[in-house]
């Protein structure tokens, strides 16, 4: 189980101090796949690189803690020792995060070499094919001589799962590892997704901003909002429309549901008025999404809301 609680991450402009995470506490449970969702600038990528201890240096940690499998994380030293053994990441770009210059072969080669230093070259080539079907990757043999600018992008995505898994992980962070992909590879990926979560027992945290995917795919989802997590929603509550922030509806009425009465000329995609405000200091004795929220009332600036358990709001959507 991974535990994050109360994190804090800033960053200072100009002597002011902005929330980038604000008082954070999220559990990602053993065998589940966590979707976060958010708008762009929600703090999705800025999490995930904190699961990793991979964010930029004028990101500044403030407080909060970090338990992966009951050991408390806090060092440089700490964080290696999970990266990749522990916890593994995919990115949404795949081709750019091969290394052009070598054959696939030898980065998968490399990489268990890398975790499995009694393993000689014979029997990490036999298992980089095996990493390289289990992504249902054909004529994985051959494969090995490949280089990345000969792949197709969703063969890229899969050799990136492999790369991920050949150290194997019990997590796997994909943030938005599908957006670049056409709907029917990105379909094919999102299935193998699955499949590793359930034949592997492979927990996921699978960021993306697009809540129909995630309703496909996750147990539970985590709305961020300016870096404060609102809501988390399980997938039955949140397909049946049962859950209690203005922000996660907000969200959702943006999922086109085309149909054939709804497609004729006057069919528009519906967005969400204004822009994510900063996340200052004077955010932190109000609701941050006060002013885009259709259900604000004066309550809503007089303090931050707490977060319930389930959702942070003094003025939720009443659940039938
Ligand atoms: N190194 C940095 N310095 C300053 N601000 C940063 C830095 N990295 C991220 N941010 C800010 O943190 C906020 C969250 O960024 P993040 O990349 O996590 O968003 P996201 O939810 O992943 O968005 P997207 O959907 O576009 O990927 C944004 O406002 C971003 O500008
Ligand atoms: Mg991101």
């Amino acid at each position: 189980m991974i535990e994050v609680k109360s994190v804090n991450i800033n960053t200072y402009r100009d002597d002011a101090k902005y929330n980038i995470l604000y008082d954070l506490s999220l559990d990602v449970i053993e065998g589940e796949i966590l979707g976060v969702a958010g708008e762009s600038g929600s703090g999705k990528s800025v999490f995930a690189k904190y699961l990793l201890g991979l964010n930029d240096s004028n990101l500044i940690l403030n407080g909060g803690e970090l338990i992966v499998d009951k050991k408390i994380i806090v060092s440089v030293d700490d964080y290696k020792e999970i990266r990749g053994k522990t916890i593994s990441m995919i990115f949404q770009d795949a081709a750019s995060a091969l290394n052009p210059t070598f054959t696939i072969g030898s980065q998968l080669i490399d990489t268990i070499m890398l975790h499995n230093p009694l393993m000689d070259k014979k029997e990490a080539r036999i298992k980089a094919i095996s990493c390289l079907r289990e992504v249902e990757i054909d004529y994985p043999e051959d494969r090995l001589d490949s280089c990345p600018h000969q792949l197709s992008g969703g063969m890229s995505q899969r050799v990136m799962i492999a790369l991920a898994l050949a150290t194997e992980p019990k997590y796997l962070i994909a943030d938005e590892s599908t957006t670049a992909l056409d709907k029917l590879i990105e379909r094919q990926i999102l299935d193998l997704l699955l499949k590793l979560n359930k034949e592997r027992k492979l927990t996921i945290i699978f960021i993306s901003h697009d809540l129909s995917i995630l309703e496909s795919m996750c147990d539970r989802v985590a709305i961020l909002y300016a870096g404060e997590l609102m809501e988390i929603v399980d997938r039955d509550n949140m397909v049946s429309n049962k859950f209690s922030h203005p922000y996660t509806r907000a969200l959702r009425d943006c999922v086109p549901r085309i149909t054939r009465e709804t497609l004729p000329s006057t069919f528009r995609l519906k967005t969400i008025n204004g822009q994510i405000e900063q996340n200052d200091k004077a955010m932190e004795g109000r609701c941050v999404f006060t002013n885009r929220c259709t259900q604000a009332t004066d309550e809503c600036i007089k303090s931050k809301p707490k977060f319930n358990g389930k959702f942070k709001c003094v003025n939720p959507i009443k659940i039938a």
